[in-house]
């Protein structure tokens, strides 16, 4: 095999992944075991659920993946694995994994941040996306809004003073008792709502670039006291609209005010309809290369942390077998 050939292991979260991929850009092979059944009864995940399913299922789609992408652990370059930020438990599990594996195998390990692993999703899809980017990270953990100047360099313009975007996706849909995970429940409902139904106040829209959510899963909880007509299906389109619309109005201030080239999205929240149809919409009437994952790169891999890792491995290195997990880690950012 010509070309750097790097196994990413994730297993941050819940989902266990594992995927090999050439020079950060071709994917041979991307395996991703969900846990979501596992933790759908308890409304949210179980740090120690999450911890336990890793040590089961990782080794089975780390050879998964490498059967599939046809490669010998000989032809591996590198092996890299998510250290943080995430559950301290699950993500020793992938990073023990991954450093056990580069010893055995006499490869370099290195360590990759989540979150710039979801950066790095972008370039597994879209090879040719230009930067400067303006890039809206949503998940269930994080809202954060991003200046990727260059390769490496990343700026952050604001994040949530509170609550994440899918975590109020997740608490708005199990007041309404749509269940867990609550993002697709509530994108699948809106479908059939009026999403002017109900006015929800769009916190501090034209204010700065942070966010603040926990306002309007309140506003929610009171509207459905105080309305009880209204449908679950009006609630649920009107809060997405307002929460879309929030997310989308300051991603299109931050790529006008500082002269982006592409405006893009990345984590779960990424997979949300109305957000996808509206980002993109911006991206052709104010003329940004638009950068929007397909769904099953939104959510997490472990393609984008064998491009991270292939990426850092070229930049700073092999790291070292000390390092640990990081549940903690923030994004590098310039300043
Ligand atoms: O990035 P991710 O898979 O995991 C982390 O949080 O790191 O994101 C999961 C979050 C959950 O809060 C889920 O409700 C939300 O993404 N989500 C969505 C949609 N699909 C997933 N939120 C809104 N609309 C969706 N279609
Ligand atoms: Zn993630």
């Amino acid at each position: 095999m010509s070309g750097s050939v790097v196994l990413g292991i994730e297993t941050s979260c819940d989902e266990t992944a594992a995927a090999v991929v050439v020079d950060g850009r071709k994917v041979l092979s991307s395996v991703v075991s969900s846990q979501v059944d596992l933790h759908a009864r308890f409304g949210g995940v179980v740090p120690e659920i999450a911890s336990r399913a890793h040590v089961e299922l990782l080794t089975p789609v780390v050879a998964e993946a490498m059967l599939s992408a046809g490669i010998e652990p000989e032809e591996l370059d590198a092996v890299a694995a998510t250290v943080g930020p995430g559950l301290v438990g699950a993500l020793l599990v992938g990073v023990s994994t991954a450093k056990s594996l580069a010893l055995v195998w006499d490869i370099p390990f290195v360590a990759v941040n989540h979150l710039e692993a979801h950066l790095h999703a972008a370039f597994l899809e879209e090879p040719d996306l230009e930067l400067p980017a303006v890039v809206l990270m949503v998940s269930g953990g994080h809202t954060m809004l991003i200046h990727w100047e260059d390769h490496g360099r990343y700026r952050l313009l604001g994040e949530t003073l509170d609550d994440a975007a899918g975590e109020a996706f997740d608490k708005v849909a199990r007041y309404l008792g749509l269940g867990y995970p609550g993002g697709p429940a509530i994108d699948a409902l809106s479908l059939e709502g009026n999403p002017e139904a109900v006015a929800f106040k769009r916190p501090m829209i034209d204010v700065g670039y942070d966010f603040s959510f926990s306002g309007i899963k309140t506003a929610v909880v009171n509207h459905v006291r105080k309305h009880p007509e209204t449908s679950t299906e009006d609630v649920a389109a009107s809060f997405q609209a307002a929460m879309v619309d929030t997310l989308v109005t300051k991603a299109r201030r931050a790529a006008h005010e500082l002269g982006a080239k592409s405006l893009g999205l990345g984590g779960g929240v990424a997979a949300n309809s109305l957000l996808r149809e509206r980002l993109l919409s911006v991206c052709v009437d104010d003329g940004y290369q638009a950068y929007v994952p397909s769904r099953s790169m939104c959510t997490d891999n472990a393609a984008m942390v064998a491009a991270c890792g292939w990426y850092r491995l070229g930049v700073d290195g092999p790291s070292s077998l000390d390092l640990g997990a990081e549940p903690n880690l923030r994004l590098p950012t310039v300043d």
